[in-house]
């Protein structure tokens, strides 16, 4: 890892009602971004985050709301805002798509690439899922409706703009392939599906244009004001309107460019790992260093949609559970990258499991020793630089050990649940000691010193899992933090109170 770390969401589709997909990727990037801010400093990570405001879909919802686009999306873009805001999200930019500087910088996007010639005038005759905003081929609208919503799509033919994907095809297939960017698309799974679809299809040129008649809701090409741009070429060119701007020889400046992750739901992979490598690779800019791609939250094994009516509300899930439980559960339950089933039964195992029996557990049990055999006041003892017998010694490693334990499958492929993992192997090692010295027998016998270290070498372990897991379950580690002080012990009700 450099010394800064640009990370991005998705930008939220300003009309949606925020569930726990949403959330999911912006906990993700703000764990990260937490766990980073500690080990590269404050200021050496940009976490932006924001809405996508423009296109058919964000125009459709104002005429249902009766506001005019801008209204609406000033309105519901703060639905996001409060969000992010009762999830504790550190972003440090919002973005909205309508905003001047991003406008700005797609025009000047939009110029170069037509001056290039890699943007041209042409016929478009296709068929075209509206409520998607997607155009499909013959051969995947089956049946004539979209293979996505499955809603009827629509036969259109207009004057359109188009960028050449074409052009960039063995270039893009070239840059995936170097073993140097390996680490380009992640998952590996990821990675092999987008070589794959690039080596059994043609790419067409896209279409980036939509004729102002059929849609108003957009920004005017430079070069063609009679049509707006598609939302999707919009809408990544976020990444790059955030964080710099481009001089008057047409060349990019950015203090934090090139992204160090892009992090995205596996849906949206396709736009990311194909057409915004292009954009950038057309345009002269460096390419970011990773596109991660995460798995779906399903509910009983299925898809949640409005439609459905199967959406859950995160902020229902935080009132039900407490935040750092919600934060906890999504990041443990399910290895990044993978599918996984929602459910509160779920949730509720984890809860009594890792963070009652084991977490709150030790932390509860500790307190209650220091406050029984010291009076509440930690023994003052270093415990590294004493001898030690093997178990200790054990311990002592594994606390020293504990931040490269979960740095590195953090660092390396973003595996937020085998950090969480190293974390709980440390607790559960520290639990099974205390079962197996029973300390009752220490202070029974008067073993002082023994009964020193082993308390001692608890407190250690709280301590350190309390700065691990800040970056994860932020309150919890402040409560840690509270209860367990420098010299003394304050302590509170336990932590996570078992749920029957
Ligand atoms: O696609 N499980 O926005 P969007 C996990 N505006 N993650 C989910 C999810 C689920 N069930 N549902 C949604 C867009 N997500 C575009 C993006 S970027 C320049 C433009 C997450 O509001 C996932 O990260 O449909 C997905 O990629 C993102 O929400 C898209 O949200
Ligand atoms: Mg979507």
């Amino acid at each position: 890892m450099g010394n800064k770390f640009y990370i991005t969401t998705p930008l939220y589709y300003v009309n949606a009602s925020p569930h726990i997909g949403h959330s999911y990727t912006t906990i993700a990037a703000d764990t990260l971004s937490r766990y980073l801010r500690k080990v590269i400093g404050e200021d050496k990570v940009w976490f932006l985050t924001g809405t996508d405001e423009h296109g058919q879909k964000i125009q459709r919802a104002a005429d249902e709301a009766k506001l005019n686009p801008q209204d609406f999306a000033d309105k519901t873009s703060l639905q996001f805002k409060s969000l992010w805001k009762a999830l504790d999200i550190s972003y440090n930019d919002f973005i909205r798509t309508t905003e001047e500087r991003h406008i700005k910088t797609v025009q000047k996007v939009l110029a170069i690439l037509y001056k290039k010639g890699d943007i041209y005038e042409g016929k478009y005759v296709g068929l075209y899922c509206t409520p998607c905003e997607t155009f499909w081929l013959e051969s995947q609208a089956i049946g004539g409706v979209c293979p996505d919503c499955k809603r009827p799509v629509d036969k259109i033919t207009e004057t359109n703009y188009f960028f050449k994907l074409t052009k960039y095809q063995d270039w893009l297939v070239k840059y995936i392939e170097a073993p140097a960017n390996s680490k380009f698309i992640l998952p590996a799974m990821r990675h092999n599906e987008v070589l794959s679809f690039l080596k059994l299809n043609k790419l067409t040129d896209l279409c980036i244009s939509r004729p102002k008649e059929r849609l108003n809701w957009g920004i005017p090409l430079p070069f063609a004001p009679s049509h707006v741009t598609y939302v999707w070429f919009d809408a990544l060119i976020n990444y790059i309107s955030a964080v710099g701007e481009f001089d008057a020889k047409d060349k990019y400046h950015s203090k934090w460019w090139p992204a160090d992750l892009h992090l995205i739901g596996k849906d949206i992979l396709r736009q990311h790992a194909v057409y915004w490598p292009i954009i950038l690779q057309a345009l002269g800019i460096e390419q970011p260093k990773t596109i991660f791609a995460h798995g779906w939250w399903m509910i009983n094994q299925d898809k949640m949609s409005k439609s459905k009516g199967n959406v859950i509300n995160p902020v229902d899930m935080v009132n039900k559970f407490g935040l750092d439980v919600y934060r906890y559960f999504i990041l443990r339950d399910v290895p990044f990258g993978l599918d996984g089933n929602f459910s509160p039964d779920a949730i509720i195992k984890r809860f009594n499991g890792d963070l009652a029996n084991d977490l709150g557990n030790l932390v509860y049990r500790t307190l209650t020793m220091v406050e029984k055999y010291y009076a509440g006041n930690i023994p003052p003892l270093d415990i590294y630089g004493l001898k030690l017998n093997e178990r200790e010694e054990l311990i002592k490693k594994s606390i020293q050990g504990l931040q490269q334990a979960v740095y590195a499958p953090l660092s390396s492929d973003f595996d937020f649940s085998l950090a969480l993992e190293k974390i709980w192997e440390l607790i559960n090692m520290a639990n099974k000691y205390v079962e197996e010295t029973k300390p009752w027998n220490l202070a029974k016998e008067k073993k002082d010193a023994e009964l020193k270290i082993f308390i001692r070498l608890l407190v250690e372990v709280i301590r350190k899992v309390s700065v691990e897991l800040g970056a994860f379950m932020p309150q919890t580690a402040a409560l840690i933090n509270e209860q367990i002080g420098n010299d003394s012990i304050k302590k509170g009700a336990p932590l996570f109170p078992r749920i029957c």
